[in-house]
């Protein structure tokens, strides 16, 4: 890890992350799979219903399943108050979000049929992405969709020349000193494999490796966290 004096706005060492985290399973009764994700200020709720027949007809895939993710943040989840609907931001997210979920789904075993993941962003602050995806992730294990195992989230990235853990809204959007900010939002499995990785800023190679690596031992934690949320809720689903 870089060795440096840097101190960040809120305190917080270059390899810690917000607090608190929890995680919650089985907040929505009816949908089929549901849960809260927070860290910090940011809050997601995800709700999965499915797998059902997927409509219209010409969609169905028989050769493998379809998962659909819907990515909304609420007008009051920010300061600035959001126009509500569907926006650039929020289609490209649903779309990570499949990108990071779909490579541990069993999704030839759920062929023609569409499994919907909505996820709201109640509160944000920077992040959203990640508490997304692992809000997704344990609804769908909770929902019993048929999965290697569930995903976790979250982001590194670099203050002017520091690498850092889980940047906040002000590390993310203001920061402007030296080199300025970098955010590296990533997803993992829990063996360590990358499933997602966006690259938003400037960082050498050797930096990349290092704010990857520190967010593959974060990731680990927070599968911790996603876990017990899980078996508290009655561990539905094998691994996840
Ligand atoms: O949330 P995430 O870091 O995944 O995505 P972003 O597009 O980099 O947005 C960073 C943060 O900016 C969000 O988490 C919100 O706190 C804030 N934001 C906002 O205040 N208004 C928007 N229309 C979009 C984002």
């Amino acid at each position: 890890m870089t060795k440096s004096t840097f101190k960040r706005i809120d305190g917080r060492a270059p390899d810690e992350f917000r607090k608190p985290i929890e995680a919650k399973v089985g907040i929505i009764p009816n949908a089929d799979g549901s849960a809260m994700y927070r860290s910090g200020e940011t809050v997601a709720i995800a709700a999965v219903y499915g797998p059902k027949k997927m409509h219209p007809q010409h969609q169905q895939d028989p050769e493998k399943g379809t998962l659909r993710c819907d990515y909304n943040m609420l007008s009051f989840s920010v300061t600035e108050r959001i126009r509500p609907g569907p926006s650039r931001r929020s289609t490209e997210i649903s779309k990570i979000m499949e990108w990071a979920l779909e490579p541990v789904l069993l999704i030839d075993s759920f062929s023609n049929m569409v499994v919907d993941v909505n996820v709201n962003i109640v509160q944000a602050d920077a992040g959203t992405r990640c508490a997304a995806i692992n809000a997704a992730a344990m609804a769908l294990a909770h929902a019993g969709i048929p999965m290697k195992s569930i995903v976790s989230s979250i982001a590194a990235g670099k203050l002017d020349k520091t690498v850092v853990l889980d940047l906040n809204k002000y590390e993310d959007s203001e920061f402007e000193e030296g080199e300025g900010s970098t955010d590296i939002p990533m997803t993992f499995t829990p063996d360590g494999e990358l499933t997602h990785i966006q690259l938003d800023g400037k960082i050498s190679k050797e930096q990349l490796k290092e704010a990857i690596a520190m967010a593959r031992e974060a990731a680990k934690e927070i599968y911790q966290v996603q876990m017990k949320a899980l078996k508290e809720a009655g561990g539905e689903n094998g691994d996840a």
